[in-house]
């Protein structure tokens, strides 16, 4: 019998005659999945067929969705709030979003200057879709959160790197940033706190930032998911709240997964100059109408509703960060800064490449991820994903033992080098 949706009489094991078939457009050629999912999906299938794997993988927070939450989307499903909101979002939660940004972040948004979106990932999309098309760049401090480089690409446009040193603290100069600015620059991606590094910038550091794109007539994208995942008595500065200049070309990206342990809930937001939002909100109408009704219900008490779970979580994040970079920069060949948001270690894994481990050559931090899924069952990722070879991203948003287990295996890898 044949599968579901194949016409009788073909086969659903002759996958690559069909797609011989197919004429993709340019854009759905050139694709390429989420590297950061594939590796991670990859680990989980394998947890599934019960291979004791430590993941190191994930970009969301372990905890649950706090109660208060979960209860606010059971009052909307019970009382019926499950029709199409409006396109840019439920007007209640672009006023609670608006009255956040200007609480913690000192930014003057009027709510339709917010565009509620499916997730932080396509509040960006729908953003690059509003600035950037065939013939621009998007300019990439590396290294960068890999969704940014590919979405550029399916706009159209061409992503570049501008490459940072772990020795400046993988932090974007302003000399750097004006040398890499070409006609062809339309927008400045910023991340802070950033993924994969944890590098945070502060005032000082970002203003002059600011003030070189804003000289050069660039947008920023300003991606602050992790705004809330912050040590060491760090304080989080938007770049949009600079300067005025900067409040008119700057669109603030932010969303409800990481501080409030949402990922699958999908609700995320954009706020910025109205024109911007405006058309962002017109190609989501068309797109996907508007975020799901009872997540939106859910964001809005995540944002009224207590904090408190906010700082419980950051507070495990912090124990986690220290246990896992102190245990990796006790490990020959690893060294890693602490990082000062968000929940990755950016390991420089160089000293543990070019030798061979168990049999096993190992010239990459591709090499080096695969061989540590093989030979100890850790999942990690590699560098090159990021923009920054012979580094490895470790996620730490797993529990304290599943942390102290990872590092008694990598300890054990390293211990089975051959040369
Ligand atoms: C830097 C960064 N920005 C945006 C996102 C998007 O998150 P979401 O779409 O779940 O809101 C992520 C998720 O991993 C991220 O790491």
């Amino acid at each position: 019998m044949s599968a579901p949706g194949l016409l009788s009489g073909q086969r659903d094991d002759w996958p690559s005659v069909r797609c011989r078939e197919v004429s993709l457009s340019k854009i759905a050629a050139g694709a390429t999945p989420s590297a950061t999912l594939t590796l991670d999906a990859k680990a989980k299938q394998l947890v599934r067929q019960g291979a004791p794997v430590v993941l190191f993988t994930v970009g969301e927070p372990d905890f649950d969705t706090p109660d208060n939450i979960k209860q606010a989307a059971h009052r909307a499903i019970q009382g019926g709030f499950t029709k199409y909101t409006a396109a840019g979002g439920m007007p209640e939660l672009r006023r609670a979003i608006a009255e956040k940004l200007k609480e913690d972040n000192g930014l003057d948004y009027a709510a339709d200057e917010v565009l509620v979106s499916n997730g932080g990932k396509q509040a960006i999309f729908m953003i690059m879709l509003c600035l950037v098309q065939e013939g621009d760049e998007v300019l990439l401090p590396s290294p960068y959160w890999v969704s940014y480089a590919d979405q550029a690409r399916i706009c159209g446009a061409e992503p570049t790197a501008i490459d940072t040193t772990e020795t400046a603290d993988f932090k974007l100069t302003p000399e750097a940033l004006e040398k890499a600015i070409a006609e062809r620059s339309k927008v400045l991606v910023l991340n802070t706190p950033c993924n994969p590094t944890g590098v945070v910038l502060t005032r000082d550091e970002l203003a002059p930032l600011v003030e070189v794109a804003l000289a050069h007539d660039l947008w920023i994208l300003s991606d602050e998911i992790y705004e809330k995942i912050i040590y060491d008595g760090l304080k989080h500065v938007s770049a949009g709240s600079l300067s005025d200049e900067a409040r008119q070309r700057v669109i603030t990206i932010n969303g409800f997964s990481k501080t409030y342990a949402m990922t699958g809930w999908r609700v995320g937001y954009a706020a910025g100059p109205r024109e911007v939002i405006q058309a962002a909100v017109n190609i989501q109408s068309n797109t996907t109408s508007a975020p799901n009704s009872i997540a939106q219900k859910a964001a809005l008490e995540a944002l009224t509703g207590p904090q408190d779970s906010v700082g419980e979580m950051r507070e495990a994040f912090d124990r986690r960060r220290r246990l896992l970079v102190e245990g990796l920069n006790a490990i020959p060949g690893i060294s890693c800064l602490m990082p000062q948001g968000a929940f990755y270690a950016f390991a420089d894994c160089r000293g543990l490449l070019g030798r061979s481990y168990r049999g096993k050559c190992v010239e990459t931090s591709h090499d080096l991820c695969a061989a540590l899924l093989d030979q100890v069952q850790v999942a990690v990722i590699e560098g090159s994903a990021f923009g920054a070879e012979g580094y490895v991203r470790f996620s730490y948003a797993t529990s304290t033992e599943v942390i102290a287990a990872g590092l008694e295996r990598l300890r054990q890898f390293v211990a089975g080098r051959d040369s």
